[in-house]
């Protein structure tokens, strides 16, 4: 992803992610944060209604529509759902939450050096996670996510902040991640679901996912922003196991962090073939982003598994914006 930090202190920026580090504690109190939840039952019976619905279909059953088979066309190119990653529909606080992403676009990109529409950002993940082709910006389809996306945002509240709106950021260990370790509790937390293969299970109709993928052909490229592991474990701590996380959290960081870098692992699990690493200019690239080249003096293997903070120090020196 793109988000910059602002370095320093615990600054929302454009798109509002809370910047890693101990001084957030110094900053300015942060709005009321409220829960916001969409009722379906709200959608307008008109022609806009009708694409927010097919907008949220789409989202469920991404496979079903625009899949290697899909029924409009094959855009994505594996049978993976929106949903397996922005859960309910994007609604789900901590989920990669997408209720204000409306609002939120255009927007600078640091992966693309450049101002992106949302279409734009939607078809980011028609291609890396998908692994796919770009919808057309004037397709039904890409007009459809835009209008449920739109849809979505009018639930959020103007003057207060969302809850989940960004997932939660974790206390960066000392060490690096382990994936030996995570291998381990890999076993003990994720394989009744995911599988031994970590192939995960289709649905009968094999349209979609019961439980989807985490690497393999049919996962997501090394070119998404889950194939980081700070982004990865971040996402994990309120989301999986998918069964024991209606409360809250149930990883420790620490062990979010080792499952994450075991998932991730490229000399383990294979992928699909990236078509692009982007990030034009290297000093705003993701500090956990593994791709050289970069713009510090740290190797790829601490840039993937950490220890993050000394990277996060080293920028901070060079006065660099930072995110993670
Ligand atoms: C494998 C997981 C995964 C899948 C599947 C996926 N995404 Fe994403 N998506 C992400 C991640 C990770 C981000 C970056 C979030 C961040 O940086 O906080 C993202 C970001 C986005 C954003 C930008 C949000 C913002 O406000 O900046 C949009 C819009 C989006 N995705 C739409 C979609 C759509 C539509 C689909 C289905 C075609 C989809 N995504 C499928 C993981 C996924
Ligand atoms: C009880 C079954 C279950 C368990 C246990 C479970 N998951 Fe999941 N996982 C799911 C389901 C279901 C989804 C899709 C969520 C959706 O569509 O709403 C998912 C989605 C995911 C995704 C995002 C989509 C993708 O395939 O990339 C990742 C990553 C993930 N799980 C990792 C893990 C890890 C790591 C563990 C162990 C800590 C784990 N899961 C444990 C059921 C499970």
């Amino acid at each position: 992803m793109g988000v910059l930090g602002l370095g320093v202190a615990a600054v929302t920026t454009s798109c509002g992610s809370k910047v890693e580090g101990k001084e957030t504690n110094a900053a300015p109190e942060a709005p009321k944060e409220v829960t916001v939840t969409i009722d379906l039952k709200d959608i307008p019976d008109d022609k806009f209604g009708e694409l927010v619905k097919y907008g949220r279909e789409l989202m469920m059953n991404t496979a079903k529509y625009i899949g290697p088979k899909g029924s409009a066309g094959q855009f994505t190119g594996n049978l993976m759902s929106c949903t397996n990653c922005h859960q309910d529909g994007g609604t789900k606080p901590f989920s990669f939450n997408l209720l204000a992403s409306h609002d939120n676009y255009p927007q600078y990109r640091a992966r693309e050096g450049k101002v992106l529409t949302l279409a734009e950002r939607v078809n980011n993940c028609v291609t890396r996670p998908h692994n796919g082709k770009p919808l057309p910006l004037d397709s039904k389809e890409m007009v459809a996510y835009l209008a449920y996306l739109k849809w979505i945002n009018s639930f959020a509240p103007e003057d207060k902040a969302i809850k989940g709106q960004h997932n939660r950021k974790l206390d960066l260990p000392d060490v690096a991640a382990n994936p030996q370790h995570g291998a381990e509790l890999f076993v003990q937390h994720c394989e009744r679901c995911h599988g031994k293969d970590g192939a995960g299970q289709l649905n009968p109709e094999g349209t979609a996912y019961t439980y989807p993928p985490l690497w393999g052909k049919e996962s997501y490229q090394p070119g998404s922003s889950m194939h980081r592991v700070v982004k990865q474990a971040e996402w994990l701590k309120n989301n999986m196991p998918y069964d024991k996380t209606d409360k809250g959290t149930f990883l420790s960081d620490a062990d979010a962090l080792d499952i994450a870098a075991f998932v991730n692992n490229d000399e383990l699990h294979q992928r699909p073939n990236p078509k692009s690493f982007d990030y034009p200019h290297i000093n705003e690239k993701a500090i956990d982003y593994d791709m050289g080249p970069f713009a510090d003096t740290f190797n790829a293997t601490q840039h993937k598994y950490g220890p993050f903070k000394p990277i996060i120090s080293y920028w901070k020196e060079k006065g660099w914006k930072y995110s993670l």
